[in-house]
């Protein structure tokens, strides 16, 4: 009985331990950025860093993911596998994508600094929003994770790392969806290496009934941050069909029963109300990754049903090859909603 006890114990103790990093400190810090004299090879050569730590946030999450890395690789040193759509059974990219592309081609990602350059073609005018007058930066006021209200890559995720976050409830930043404040998400454990339709992560979307509503723990609203007008566009007033701009935050349920998108995700699932990692639908409830839909709170268009956050091979980080079909691709991740236009 005792003992069972303490098995019970130590598995709940590793599942919160889920997002946390482990290992001898040491790994990842250093007290001053000094150790015999000198750096060590495998520490960026560019500090000493803030939070002491041996690399910046590009230099810890470059590598190449296998499936059972315990950091997630989000910048390549050599070309990824990203198949057609970053989810078939040969790629190593993970939900976000990858910034590999970006840094030859502007349109291929978002110009992280310490990544790529500045955009050519926007400068640091996010489509849809306004100047943020300064590069995107990983984290903090010009970047997308940690406190937008706070200035720094590590300042504004300060101790998201050590967070327990067994539960996702957007209170701090260690607690949100991805070190996203205040976005809230289901978080699959190896960031979607190779996703399926029962291991992915759950996005957060509501349904909306109005364009200027913005609920902040979406994923959408995130991106609304800094491309607002794409997603609560004030001046407009308009909502429905026929729409003004692609609908997000909004649920294929409320289409017509015989719609084309009630047959979502038409060749890209394994029947009508599967989920497909090639197009995703995000839900109000994300306790649990949704192999099947209802077409009910569950169906939400978000912009990352379409886009990947990070980059892809794909001019506009598109999931799929959109300005190549048809033609150079068969697949069009359109098709998954709108499944009469194939
Ligand atoms: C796998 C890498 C990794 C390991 C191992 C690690 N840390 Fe950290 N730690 C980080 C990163 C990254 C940050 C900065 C970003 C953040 O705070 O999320 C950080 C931040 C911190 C901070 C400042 C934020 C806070 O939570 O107060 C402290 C203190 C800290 N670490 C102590 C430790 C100690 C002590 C150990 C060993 C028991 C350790 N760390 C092991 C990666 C690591
Ligand atoms: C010293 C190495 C190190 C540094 C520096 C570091 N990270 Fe991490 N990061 C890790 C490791 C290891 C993990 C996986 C463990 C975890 O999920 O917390 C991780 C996880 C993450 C995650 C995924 C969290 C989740 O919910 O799965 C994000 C997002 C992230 N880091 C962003 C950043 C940003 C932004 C910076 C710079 C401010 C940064 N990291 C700096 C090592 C590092
Ligand atoms: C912190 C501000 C910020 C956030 C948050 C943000 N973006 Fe961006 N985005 C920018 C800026 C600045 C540009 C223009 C420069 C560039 O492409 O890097 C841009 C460009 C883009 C482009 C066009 C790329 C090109 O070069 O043609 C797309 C598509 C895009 N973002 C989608 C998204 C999506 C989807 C999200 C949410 C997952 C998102 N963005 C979140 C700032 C942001
Ligand atoms: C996740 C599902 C989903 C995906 C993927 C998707 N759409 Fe849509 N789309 C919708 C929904 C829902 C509507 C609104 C339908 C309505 O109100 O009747 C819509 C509306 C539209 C409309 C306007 C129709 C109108 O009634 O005004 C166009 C055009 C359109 N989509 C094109 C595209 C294209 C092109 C793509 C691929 C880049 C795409 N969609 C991908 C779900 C999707
Ligand atoms: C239905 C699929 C779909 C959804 C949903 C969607 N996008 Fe796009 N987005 C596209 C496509 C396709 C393009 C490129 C061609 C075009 O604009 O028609 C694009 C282009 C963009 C651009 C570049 C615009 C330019 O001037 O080149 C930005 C920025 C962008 N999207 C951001 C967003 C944001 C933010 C959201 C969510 C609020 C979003 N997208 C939702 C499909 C989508």
């Amino acid at each position: 009985m005792f003992y069972w006890l303490i098995l019970v114990f130590l598995l709940g103790l590793s599942t919160s331990a889920k997002a946390v990093v482990s290992g001898p400190c040491s790994q990842c810090h250093t007290m001053h950025y000094s150790q015999g004299g000198g750096i060590l090879t495998e520490w960026g050569t560019n500090g000493p860093y803030k939070a002491l730590v041996t690399k910046d946030c590009i230099g810890c999450h470059t590598g190449t993911n296998t499936g059972v890395n315990k950091t997630p690789y989000v910048l390549s040193v050599d070309a990824p596998a990203y198949g057609e759509t970053g989810t078939e059974s040969t790629t190593n990219t993970l939900a976000g994508g990858n910034f590999y592309w970006v840094q030859t081609e502007d349109s291929k990602g978002h110009n992280v600094e310490g990544i790529a350059g500045i955009d050519q073609t926007w400068n640091n005018i996010p489509p849809g929003g306004s100047d943020l007058g300064h590069q995107l930066t990983c984290a903090g006021r010009y970047g997308c994770h940690g406190d937008p209200n706070i200035e720094g890559n590590f300042a504004s995720l300060l101790g998201a790392h050590h967070t327990k976050d067994s539960v996702i409830d957007g209170s701090s930043v260690g607690k949100s969806y991805r070190f996203l404040y205040q976005v809230l998400g289901y978080e699959d454990d190896d960031w979607e290496y190779r996703p399926t339709a029962t291991e992915h992560n759950q996005y957060r979307g509501i349904d909306r009934s109005s364009d200027t509503q913005n609920d902040p723990s979406t994923i959408s609203a995130l991106c609304a941050r800094c491309h607002g007008d794409y997603h609560q566009d004030i001046s407009s007033g308009a909502w429905g069909s026929p729409w003004l701009r692609h609908p997000t935050d909004y649920d294929l349920g409320n289409t017509a029963l015989g719609s084309e998108y009630r047959n979502y995700p038409g060749n890209y699932g394994s029947a009508p109300g599967a989920y497909s990692v090639i197009a995703p639908v995000a839900s109000e409830d994300v306790s649990a990754p949704k192999s099947t839909v209802n077409f009910q709170n569950d169906t939400i268009v978000t912009c990352i049903s379409c886009h990947r956050a990070h980059g892809t091979p794909y001019p506009r980080l598109l999931r799929w090859n959109y300005f190549g079909w048809p033609g150079t691709t068969e697949v069009n991740g359109c098709h998954a909603c709108h499944t009469t236009k194939d």
